[in-house]
């Protein structure tokens, strides 16, 4: 199958592809998605089938606004207006009871839940309107690959596979949106993402605890998607506390290994003889923004034996970068080897 590349002023033929049972990825303000129209079942599951993704992995409902959402959940939970109004659209996947039988079974892994998200992106919002269906949407890459942030990413992984990608450039943020779990009394986070936990506190003026596999390792993660090892590229990662970038480069020459950085630019100005990946700026925006774009390309260039990665303090959006960051290396940081 041919993979169409859709621009902006094509999105009425990507959404009739999408009204097709066609699947088709499309930008958000986090990373790409697959999409495929939610209310079609056979759909849903090609979309299992094209990513290798397990099928025990409930996806996410892309809306185009609130209102979409009344057909299938049950019941809202109190201070879901409060949060919709503040973060919607956005990088924040709200979890719901459903209604039996409103969704199909493929698309919630067979939960009485499911995910819902309004993206932050006028072409997609566009696209699912002119669809007139919401749209699940997964990362639009190969299942245990880092998550696609441009169009490119997404056909380097898919292109023979999927009917088009409607772009619109690089993604803003880079790694998934967050996942807060409104299902039951206590707002709980599953996933970290750009909207924080210190974001959510604030507004809601209350504590909003994290899923306990984030707190402690050994504990069974409650988003079936977090236990899946995601985001590695072939190359291994090494995570570098910030004392050890010396004693790490020392140990990489002793053990001729020749070292990809993914730093930031002070980092990359000290250490100026090895490959690699600069984020933007100091800042852990830029190194959110750049992180899997990153690991793709030091990976792809299949010119080092090991990716050397710099660590940011695990708060605010910090959190989220080091979250994908520890999968990403396997939780393994740099340690006198
Ligand atoms: O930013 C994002 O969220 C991107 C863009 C494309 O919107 N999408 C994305 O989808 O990251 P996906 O399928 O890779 O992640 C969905 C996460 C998984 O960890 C899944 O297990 C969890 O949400 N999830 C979905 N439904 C759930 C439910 N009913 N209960 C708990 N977790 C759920
Ligand atoms: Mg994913």
């Amino acid at each position: 199958m041919e993979t169409k590349i859709f621009q902006s002023d094509q999105i009425n033929q990507a959404a009739a592809l999408l009204r097709q049972g066609e699947l088709v990825a499309f930008p958000t303000e986090t990373v790409y998605g697959l999409g495929a129209n939610a209310l079609l079942p056979e759909s849903v599951k090609q979309v299992f089938t094209v990513k290798g993704r397990p099928s025990d992995n409930p996806l996410i409902v892309h809306v185009a606004d609130f209102s979409m959402t009344a057909e299938f959940v049950e019941s809202y939970h109190p201070l879901t207006e409060k949060i919709v109004k503040h973060f919607w659209p956005g990088p924040l996947t709200l979890i719901f009871k459903i209604k039996e039988g409103s969704l199909n079974p493929v698309v919630t892994g067979g939960l009485s839940t499911a995910a819902f998200r309004m993206p932050d992106n006028k072409k997609t919002l566009s696209l699912i309107e002119k669809t007139d269906a919401p749209l699940v949407g997964p990362s639009a890459n190969t299942s245990g690959r880092p998550s696609p942030t441009t169009a490119l990413h997404v056909y380097h992984d898919l292109k023979g596979k999927i009917a088009g990608i409607l772009d619109d450039g690089a993604t803003q943020i880079g790694v998934e949106s967050t996942v807060l779990d409104l299902s039951g009394e206590v707002p709980t986070i599953l996933r970290p993402g750009a909207v924080t936990q210190e974001a959510l506190e604030e507004i809601l003026g209350i504590e909003v605890p994290l899923d306990k596999h984030l707190v402690k390792e050994s504990e069974t993660p409650k988003a079936p998607g977090m236990k899946y090892k995601h985001y590695s590229p072939d190359t291994p990662v090494l995570m570098i506390n910030s004392d050890d970038w010396e004693k790490a480069l020392i140990w990489a020459e002793a053990n001729d290994k020749k070292v990809g950085l993914l730093v930031t630019p002070k980092i990359a100005d000290k250490y100026s003889s090895a490959d690699r990946f600069v984020f933007a700026d100091e800042t852990v925006e830029a190194a959110t923004r750049g992180l899997f774009s990153g690991l793709r390309a030091l990976d792809e260039a299949k010119k080092v034996d090991i990716i050397f990665a710099e660590v940011f303090p695990e708060d605010h959006l910090g959190l989220a970068y080091m979250n994908r960051l520890k999968k990403a290396a396997a939780q393994n940081y740099f340690s006198e080897m």
